[in-house]
């Protein structure tokens, strides 16, 4: 019992099996033993994994300058003076990436800079004390709110994005029983001071629109994940956004055929620890990540279903390479290109490094 914080412990201990999403969500974002929540690093070289943020500050300045471009074009251009313009970040952990893109925009574009609300989409009260250690500098230039309908006093005129934030909420997890042809979902129960799945009823269908004859031929046992928390999360951002305004996602993840490939029987979910996959997604909770790939069909028909159109679902490779062509080209303004932001330019879009893995998903509302 003594590795099972006592949260998890007693939520897991009840009659029923906890759903996985349940356990995920209190393993990654409990206030009291959430992973999420620990003082120490979790992201970089000393943590358990690396994200786009801790390969250097490139992947910050190629967004802020793209922002630049998109708050300096009509018809946001065309707001009137005295309104702020928005950059609204969620999942901003230890705010790294806030700091990469204000400290940019500070330096190469005052003027907008000037007229900037920058909000933090942050729901945990002790990390965003850790945010505002970390821009002490941009003091008056950045607010917090703890939902996203709260940010930017709920009338967004910008750019909405997160990197790696749905890739770490919380996913149900269905198993295929094919002899009685029918979902069951994995739910996790304590037994013997241990962490053990359990079989329970699912919680809702996961696939109504799966065609009998792909059921047919699934293998028993097959999962599928599903993140409900995920959706909910994109369909509430879309609604925020004015005309003109974006919503941009960094993450792992696929389409939702990619979920019902044949050589991956066993689902998306991982754990991570010190950089490693771990072999059990239920053991250490609160000491080990646990992440699933995203769907982005689903995130997408989430958006088109609260009104704003798909302007690019694309690998980080061509999203960023897209945003240096235009560098490179002269059409958009940036400081000299340096061998430093070639090194940095390779990890985050090399196919073998985060190019290719890493999914962009950008919306944008019309009118
Ligand atoms: C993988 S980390 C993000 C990494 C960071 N964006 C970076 O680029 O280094 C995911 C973060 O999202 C947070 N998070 C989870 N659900 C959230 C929500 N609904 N709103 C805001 N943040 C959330 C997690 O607690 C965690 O801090």
């Amino acid at each position: 019992m003594a590795e099972i914080p006592e949260k998890i412990a007693s939520a897991a201990s009840g009659g029923k099996p906890l759903p996985f999403a349940q356990f995920m969500a209190l393993a990654l974002d409990c206030p009291v033993c959430g992973y999420y929540e620990k003082e120490g690093d979790s992201i970089g070289r000393h943590g358990d994994f690396y994200t786009s943020v801790s390969v250097g500050p490139l992947f910050g300045q190629l967004l802020a300058a793209q922002f630049a471009a998109w708050l300096e074009a009509p018809p946001l251009a065309a707001s009137p003076p005295e309104a702020p313009l928005h950059l609204v970040e969620a999942g901003a952990h230890r705010a790294l990436l806030a700091r990469d893109i204000l400290s940019w925009l500070q330096h190469h574009r005052p003027k907008l800079f000037s007229r900037l609300e920058y909000w933090i989409v942050e729901p945990s009260a002790r990390k965003r004390t850790w945010q505002e250690g970390a821009l002490a500098a941009f003091q008056g230039r950045v607010r917090w709110a703890s939902h996203v309908g709260q940010a930017a006093d709920g009338g967004l005129r910008g750019v909405l994005f997160a990197n790696e934030l749905l890739d770490a909420m919380p996913v149900h997890r269905f198993g295929w029983d094919a002899s009685r042809r029918v979902w069951f979902e994995w739910g996790v129960t304590l037994q013997d001071d241990r962490l053990v799945w359990a079989r329970m009823a699912p919680s809702f269908d996961p696939a109504p629109e799966a065609p009998p004859e792909l059921l047919g031929v699934l293998p028993d046992g097959f999962i599928l994940e599903r993140c409900p928390a995920a959706e909910a999360w994109w369909r509430g951002a879309a609604t925020v956004l004015q005309t003109g305004s974006r919503l941009l996602t960094f993450d792992y993840g696929g389409r939702e055929e990619d979920f019902w490939r044949p050589e991956r029987p066993f689902g998306t979910l991982r754990a991570f620890r010190r950089h490693r996959q771990q072999p059990d997604l239920l053991s250490n909770p609160g000491r080990q990540d646990l992440t699933a790939d995203v769907n982005f069909s689903r995130i997408e028909a989430a958006g088109l279903a609260a009104g704003v159109t798909t302007e690019t679902f694309s690998t980080q490779q061509g999203f960023l390479t897209r945003i240096a062509g235009r560098i490179w080209e002269g059409q958009l303004a940036f400081e000299p290109w340096t061998t430093e932001h070639t090194r940095q330019f390779q990890t985050l879009t090399h196919p073998e490094h985060l190019g290719r893995a890493f999914r962009v998903l950008l919306q944008r509302r019309e009118t």
